[in-house]
């Protein structure tokens, strides 16, 4: 009788676990010929299953990744994957303005479309500083993308239609922004998930400053992915992680659905501005939705990056 409880109880837990993680797969096989793609931090997890999907539908493919390195390998793979040999790699290092605008200096001269920008590259939250003294999370996750959407602005609006993807996180929640300490001096889970709401701020406001000019802006939120981000933690954490992660989570190219769904769909193409969750609009937290923040953090942002 006992062993037949504990059957019953592990069936039941995992047929829990299996309808927890239950996610849409976009299946709409819209092509991409013609297309340039850039993506950032496309070497590994959802950005590189982004990168092969995009691939896949024939799109010019570009990751911007900080170690050529692991981008080369990554372009061999994704190259495999997507059976296109339309992918490449190009330096950039969100930790570092400068790097930033040096990457869209070149890329600006050296490729002449931009049809689908996705800033997708993202650091956890960990105790560490980018070169220009802000914490990791904020300076990449959201201001090295500002900067780089920004200067990459015009040739954007040149292609429209084009689109921006801004990948965002559930965490949004669990924070709201403080214009006094942008920077966030927090417990480095709390950075991350003020970076992520500063996702969602960035790419509503980017939906305003754009509308009417063939520029739409999205924040895809992918869920709980299985991806690389515990490397930056010890071993510990890392162990207890994968067995939440294998509980809970799904594979990144699941996850790159809700991405896929945001460049390509013929129905987020009227939704700029929105937040997008297992590939349909999702409603965000009232706050969340507070345009004077969003302005306010925009021309914060500007100051920061020295753009304004
Ligand atoms: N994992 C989740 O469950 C989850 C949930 C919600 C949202 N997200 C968001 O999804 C996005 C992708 O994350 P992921 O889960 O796929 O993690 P990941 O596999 O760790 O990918 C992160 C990518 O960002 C790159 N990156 C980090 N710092 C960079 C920098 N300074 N310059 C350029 N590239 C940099 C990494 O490059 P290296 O390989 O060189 O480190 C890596 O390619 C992030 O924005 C994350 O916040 C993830």
């Amino acid at each position: 009788m006992y062993l037949l409880y504990t059957v019953i109880a592990s069936l039941s837990f995992f047929l829990v676990l299996k309808w927890m993680k239950r996610r849409r797969y976009f299946t709409e096989l819209k092509r991409l010929d013609g297309k340039t793609v850039l993506i950032t931090g496309g070497n590994s997890g959802t950005g590189k299953e982004t990168a092969v999907a995009l691939a896949t539908r024939g799109a010019r493919v570009i990751i911007a990744c900080r170690d050529p390195e692991k981008a080369e390998k990554a372009v061999r793979e994704i190259k495999v994957q997507s059976r296109s040999f339309n992918v490449f790699h190009m330096e950039l290092d969100l930790a570092n303005l400068r790097s930033v605008s040096e990457f869209c200096k070149t890329f600006l001269h050296k490729e002449k479309s931009l049809h689908i920008l996705v800033n997708n590259a993202g650091m956890p939250g960990i105790l560490d500083w980018t070169d220009d003294g802000f914490s990791t999370c904020f300076g990449v996750n959201h201001l090295g993308h500002f900067l780089l959407t920004n200067l990459l602005l015009p040739r954007l609006k040149e292609c429209a239609p084009s689109r921006v993807i801004t990948l965002t996180c559930s965490s949004y929640k669990y924070q709201k922004l403080d214009f006094q300490d942008l920077n966030c001096n927090l417990l480095p889970f709390f950075t991350y998930c003020r970076s992520k709401l500063a996702n969602i701020y960035f790419s509503q406001e980017l939906a305003r400053i754009t509308e009417g000019k063939g520029v739409t802006s999205y924040a895809a939120d992918p869920g709980f992915v299985q991806s690389g981000w515990t490397c930056h933690y010890s071993f510990l954490f890392r162990m207890v992680m994968q067995v939440i992660m294998w509980m809970f989570s799904v594979p990144c190219e699941i996850g790159a659905q809700t991405v896929v769904y945001c460049a390509v769909s013929d129905e987020a193409a009227k939704l700029s501005g929105g937040y997008f969750v297992d590939c349909q609009p999702a409603t965000l937290r009232p706050f969340a939705r507070d345009a004077g923040v969003a302005k306010k953090l925009w021309e914060a942002s500007e100051r920061l990056v020295k753009l304004a």
